[in-house]
């Protein structure tokens, strides 16, 4: 079929890329004429595992192509989907100006029979919308309008695209289920299962994992402290709970909060639009509470051993709000950083892949003192706060790093990824979470 992808973020350009490696004749479009520049080169804008190599395959097979113009992308299209970001508004308000800008400019250009499909993460209702915008600049066009929620992990995106655990399509007509069926049929023919729905349904869904998915980390972290004041340890815990299938062992690895471009948006955006509906969502706004507060935690673990952090050499290891990505949005390293400048802490920072994004966003990227490796940030460090799982933390000389580190050596270890016994034989003072 032929597919045109309107944005190129992670979602858009994984979508368009996979798209292509399905079969189908795809064209990404983008307003970012820089980026569309780079793409058309085989130039992969972002770091997603696995992105790059599709991209340049299916570039030169000629089923991928890339465009920074409308006129070019649009009227060809069966079917259009939009990628589009969705940032916070004002009280966790979805805002939807660039979607319904792009909707409004698309409708210029599509064909009779076109199917217009939402992917990106939006409120109930938004759908709905966009048929409302298209309808009034194209009233005589014959086209139909569907919700395609994307479950796309960073990091993981490609894998998650192309080996989903499920497909969710909301429509209102035969003929835009039967056109995303076709879209799908790849992948449905190779078992996964597609569930098609109606489009508030569809749309609710998305909303319904990502909440219960946030509220799954905020419950372990709560159960995480638990442990501490009574002597368990989280890993047991939540290794016991997660062998029942009916709880599943997924999402149950505590830490210093969530962060990500997604969780934290989409539950405000929820509790918003619960709200316009007259409806509390009592649960959600309790986990949203749990999250808020949750990086206050590495700043009392560090306190209580050191005292003052006036001063103090803190070596922060990992800013991206998980591994395998690049990204920082929401990311716990700009909190917690930004609290231990403020107590006057002298921070040093290491992330392999995020520190660039890190200093673009951060406001007081200036403060801190970048390192090019894990143990040159940690040359007489009072403590190492590690805030990202990153593999390579894991294989650390721990030898060699104990002779690096000031005296206190002290390790908080905000993802559990040492072993408490291993680290405090080397003479560490160790502090995990939830156990
Ligand atoms: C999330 C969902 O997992 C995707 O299914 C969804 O498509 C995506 O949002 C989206 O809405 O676009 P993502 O934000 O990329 O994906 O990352 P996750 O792997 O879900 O992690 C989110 C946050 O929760 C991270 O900060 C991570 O460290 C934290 N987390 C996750 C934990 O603290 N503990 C866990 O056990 C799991």
């Amino acid at each position: 079929m032929r597919i045109t992808i309107i944005g190129t973020g992670y979602v858009g350009l994984t979508t368009g890329v996979c798209f292509a490696e399905l079969g189908h004749i795809v064209t990404c479009l983008d307003i970012d004429k820089e980026k569309i520049n780079k793409l058309q080169k085989g130039e992969c804008p972002l770091f997603e595992p696995g992105l790059d190599e599709l991209l340049k395959k299916n570039s030169m097979a000629a089923r991928l192509s890339f465009s920074d113009s409308y006129e070019e992308a649009v009227p060809n299209a069966d079917v259009l989907f939009f990628c589009i970001d969705t940032p916070s508004g004002e009280y966790g308000r979805s805002n939807l100006t660039n979607l319904l800008a792009a909707a409004k400019t698309s409708a210029r250009f599509i064909q009779n029979g076109v199917c217009l499909v939402n992917k990106s993460t939006a409120p109930v209702g938004t759908v709905q919308k966009i048929e409302e915008t298209v309808r009034n600049i194209a009233p005589d066009k014959d086209f139909d309008v569907a919700s395609n929620p994307e479950f796309l992990a960073e990091g993981k995106a490609v894998n998650n695209f192309l080996a989903p655990y499920r497909i969710v399509i909301g429509t209102h007509t035969k003929r835009a289920e039967g056109a995303l069926k076709n879209v799908y049929a790849p992948l449905t023919e190779k078992g996964v299962p597609l569930i098609s729905t109606s489009i508030p349904s569809a749309e609710l869904i998305k909303y319904a994992a990502n909440a219960f998915l946030a509220m799954k980390v905020s419950f372990i972290n709560e159960i995480a402290d638990f442990c501490e004041l009574v002597g368990a340890d989280i890993t047991n815990v939540s290794t016991g709970m997660g062998l029942d299938p009916r709880i599943g062992d997924k999402f149950l690895h505590p830490g210093l909060g969530f962060g990500g471009s997604c969780f934290g948006k989409d539950v405000r955006a929820l509790v918003h639009r619960g709200e316009e509906e007259g409806y509390e969502f009592k649960m959600i706004k309790a986990l949203i509470e749990v999250n808020s507060v949750r990086y206050l935690i590495a700043l009392t673990k560090l306190k209580k051993h050191l005292g003052s952090l006036q001063g103090k050499k803190i070596t922060v290891l990992g800013l991206a709000y998980k591994a395998g990505t690049d990204d920082v949005r929401d990311a716990q390293s700009l909190r917690i950083v930004f609290e231990l400048l403020d107590l006057g802490a002298e921070v040093h920072a290491y992330d392999p892949y995020a520190m660039q994004r890190f200093q673009n966003i951060f406001q007081r990227a200036d403060e801190v003192h970048y390192a090019s490796s894990a143990s040159q940030a940690l040359e007489g460090a009072d403590a190492a706060l590690i805030l990202t799982e990153w593999e390579e933390f894991k294989n650390l000389n721990l030898q060699n790093i104990k002779e690096r580190m000031g005296k206190s050596a002290l390790i908080v270890d905000g993802r559990n990824m040492f072993d408490r016994t291993t680290v405090e034989d080397l003479g560490f003072t160790y502090e995990g979470v939830g156990r």
